[in-house]
């Protein structure tokens, strides 16, 4: 019989993917989002747009057992979204009611199990100051110290799938999402992550101009490409194991070292200026231990790889912007 599955944020970056991979692998699957995705036609086969903080609607989206069930919708964004503390109480709201509603339903539907991408932001604040040797190990969560609200309600909704699965038999799963780029992720608008923003402002400058940083650039991130988030995705869900656990890569570097590898890519030779803007942890890497003892799998692609797809992709987004303006 063919495989059903729901994906909850089919509109957004992770989600639109995803449904791209299972429609690759033979299921049947419904997308659900406020709205369809913006840069490409979904290929879900039936897209339902509606809210998930609206209990009713939920309901009604969840009108089967599912074989599979992805939890990624979010009010969500990089660190000009979470870290200026203007959207904290919709943020925690808005995903918070998203989550509580879906594991009601799906639970009341006596959905076997559901996948839900919790962030390295819930990570303590305490651990990542020292940019060069940050802990992001599954166990170094408690005592909690998030540095935003975005992880604080990241920690609350891992805690309440981790409850169903205990009160109510589910067989919930819980990643811990380090940084995922891609071509078809938010690039522009405030929303974007450090590696989009960087592509997008390597594609705006001319060959000995500059691009601006926040903060001095020697903070640490590590960036996991999307077919490798998928594929971790993927693995978790079907496995025995509940997690939490990352689902990133080892490979950290600092602000200015991805600035440098993506202006390589572009050719261009340009100059870093630094101005202030929001920040967050000094220094985040994943920590791969667990999910190699657990899945037998971890993520190994280069970041370099992950960067020339998602450099060609921003750069035509950027050029056709400005065919756009110029025949306007
Ligand atoms: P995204 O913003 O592209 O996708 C999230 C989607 O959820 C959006 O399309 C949005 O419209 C939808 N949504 C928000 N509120 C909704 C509502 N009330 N009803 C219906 N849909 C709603 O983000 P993404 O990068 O695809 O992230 C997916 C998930 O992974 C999120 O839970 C996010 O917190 C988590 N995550 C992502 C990253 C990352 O680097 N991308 C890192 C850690 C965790
Ligand atoms: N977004 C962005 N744009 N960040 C920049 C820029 C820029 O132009 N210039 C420098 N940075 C710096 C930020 O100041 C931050 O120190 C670092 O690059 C990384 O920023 P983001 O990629 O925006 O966010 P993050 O890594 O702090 O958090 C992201 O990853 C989490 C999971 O690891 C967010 O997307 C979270 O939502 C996500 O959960």
């Amino acid at each position: 019989m063919t495989k059903t599955a729901l994906v909850c944020g089919a509109g957004g970056f992770i989600g639109g993917h995803l449904v791209k991979r299972l429609k690759r692998e033979g299921f049947w699957v419904r997308g659900v989002d406020l709205k369809f995705p913006p840069f490409a036609e979904t290929e879900a086969d039936d897209f339902a747009v509606g809210d998930l903080r609206d209990q009713y609607f939920c309901r009604q989206i969840v009108d089967r057992r599912f074989d599979e069930v992805y939890q990624l919708a979010a009010d969500m964004g990089g660190a000009g979204y979470i870290f200026t503390g203007e959207h904290d109480a919709d943020v925690m709201h808005n995903s918070a009611t998203i989550n509580l509603n879906m594991l009601d339903v799906c639970q009341k539907r006596n959905v076997r199990g559901m996948f839900y991408s919790s962030s390295a932001c819930m990570y303590p604040e305490h651990n990542q100051m020292d940019p060069n040797n940050p802990n992001c190990a599954e166990d170094s969560a408690y005592p909690a110290n998030p540095d935003s609200e975005y992880g604080w309600e990241k920690l609350f909704s891992e805690r309440l799938y981790l409850a169903y699965n205990r009160n109510h038999g589910m067989r919930n799963r819980v990643a811990r999402y380090h940084n995922i780029f891609g071509p078809e992720g938010t690039w522009d608008g405030g929303k974007e992550k450090a590696p989009a923003a960087v592509c997008r402002k390597v594609a705006q400058a001319t060959n000995g101009g500059e691009v601006e940083i926040w903060g001095d650039g020697t903070q640490t991130r590590s960036f996991l490409f999307i077919e490798e988030c998928l594929e971790g995705t993927i693995r978790l869900t079907r496995s025995d194991f509940e997690g939490p656990v990352n689902v990133g890569s080892e490979e950290m570097v600092t602000i200015n070292q991805l600035v440098d590898i993506v202006a390589d890519i572009a050719g261009k030779k340009l100059h870093k200026k630094h101005i202030p803007g929001p920040l967050g942890v000094r220094g985040r890497n994943s920590d791969n231990r667990l999910i190699g003892q657990k899945l037998g799998w971890k993520p190994s692609a280069t970041l370099r790889s992950g960067l020339e797809k998602t450099y060609e992709w921003i750069e035509r987004q950027v050029r056709g912007n400005q065919e756009r303006a110029k025949a306007a």
